[in-house]
């Protein structure tokens, strides 16, 4: 979407993987509070992001969304002045259709206009729209709707799509949000990690600066997965452009979990300028290695070990756009070590379930 926003995938936060719809107004300052104290905010997270559950059962009597008063009496819009404080960013949730997923809530099917004027008002700066009772008309029309009235609504609002990838979203969301979900809800389980990592693979053609395949929010640190395979995750996260989006709760994270979503080699992979998404290019059983192009005539390269014994893979430079007489340099970006002058392939051993990735800089 043409509203300047999402030139890089988004970073932050979101309150649905952890607390599903355990949430209120202290957490979400608590989790602003923590972002800023734990080093993420200077590392480009900046979304604090509010999902399902945040509003009153009914709209008011002038038919607009209000907070829900027993878990947030203080108001979204003071949730936000506190927020933007701390320099970060508040995003919100709300459902192409006549209630949201949770049915706790109102959705804004048929009351576009007026929310999008609501949450600018509020000062929200996100909007996640999801897709649930839609009554089941067309998504275009219902999604097209929203990013209208939010491009009317005289605030700038990064507009993520979450209709869970039913229709093919990237083929025609493009001018519509700046992210679509690409994927079924994420489970903090190996399985559905891969199989979401898989699904949006398919559509890596369709990404880049201003839309971008949203494959769903990090598990990293929900406790589900090894360290390795949260590593994996977080890995190929960030190859293929996909939101970075911190599902767990960052007050309690463990050093494992700091150090994972911490990684500023891996981070500017995902928010290198060029804004290419990587993709799976070379495949033997489960041996798998990943890659994409980066600014500079860079490539960023995952070599990842789906299987259930230690393995050795080789990244050949046929399969990832590099001449085959290309020289690189390959800096290992969970080590930092580098090695030199490498030509024509790169072989690894890889753990189980874990991943080696580098960028490959020509000489
Ligand atoms: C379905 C979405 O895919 C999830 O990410 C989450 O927003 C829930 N709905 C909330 O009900």
């Amino acid at each position: 979407l043409k509203n300047g926003l999402g030139r890089t995938p988004p970073m932050g936060w979101n309150s649905w993987n952890h607390f599903g719809c355990g949430i209120n107004e202290t957490i979400i300052r608590d989790i602003a509070d923590a972002m800023v104290d734990t080093g993420l905010a200077k590392l480009g997270y900046e979304y604090i992001n509010i999902d399902d559950c945040w509003a009153d059962f009914n709209r008011d009597s002038q038919g607009n969304l209000a907070a829900n008063a027993s878990t947030f009496p203080s108001g979204i819009m003071a949730l936000a002045d506190y927020v933007h404080g701390k320099r970060l960013k508040l995003g919100i949730y709300g459902d192409a259709g006549v209630r949201t997923c949770s049915k706790l809530m109102p959705g804004s099917l048929g009351y576009e206009e007026q929310d999008a004027r609501t949450y600018a008002s509020w000062g929200i700066d996100y909007l996640k729209y999801d897709n649930c009772h839609s009554r089941k008309t067309s998504p275009i029309t219902r999604y097209t709707k929203m990013s209208e009235a939010l491009l009317n609504s005289g605030r700038n609002i990064f507009f993520s799509l979450c209709e869970w990838g039913v229709d093919d979203p990237a083929t025609w969301a493009g001018g519509i949000g700046n992210s679509w979900r690409t994927t079924v809800d994420i489970k903090d389980k190996w399985e559905s990690m891969t199989n979401n990592a898989d699904q949006s693979n398919k559509w890596a053609s369709y990404a880049g600066p201003g839309g971008w395949n949203d494959p769903d929010m990090l598990e990293v640190g929900n406790g589900g997965m090894t360290t390795e395979e949260y590593r994996s995750h977080f890995s190929i996260w960030a190859l293929v452009k996909a939101p970075l989006l911190i599902g767990c709760d960052i007050r309690l994270m463990s050093n494992e979990t700091k150090e994972i979503l911490s990684n500023q080699n891996v981070i500017a992979v995902n928010q290198d300028e060029l804004g290419v998404q990587g993709h799976k290019v070379q495949q033997d059983g489960y041996l798998e290695v990943w890659a994409g192009q980066l600014s500079g005539g860079r490539v960023a390269l995952v070599m990842w070990n789906r299987g259930p014994a230690g393995a050795s893979i080789t990244a050949s430079w046929s399969n990832i756009s590099l001449s085959l007489s290309a020289v690189v340099d390959a800096h290992d970006l969970w080590t930092d070590e580098v090695t030199s002058s490498v030509q024509g392939s790169l072989k690894r051993d890889v753990d189980s379930h874990a991943c080696k990735m580098y960028i490959l800089t020509p000489k």
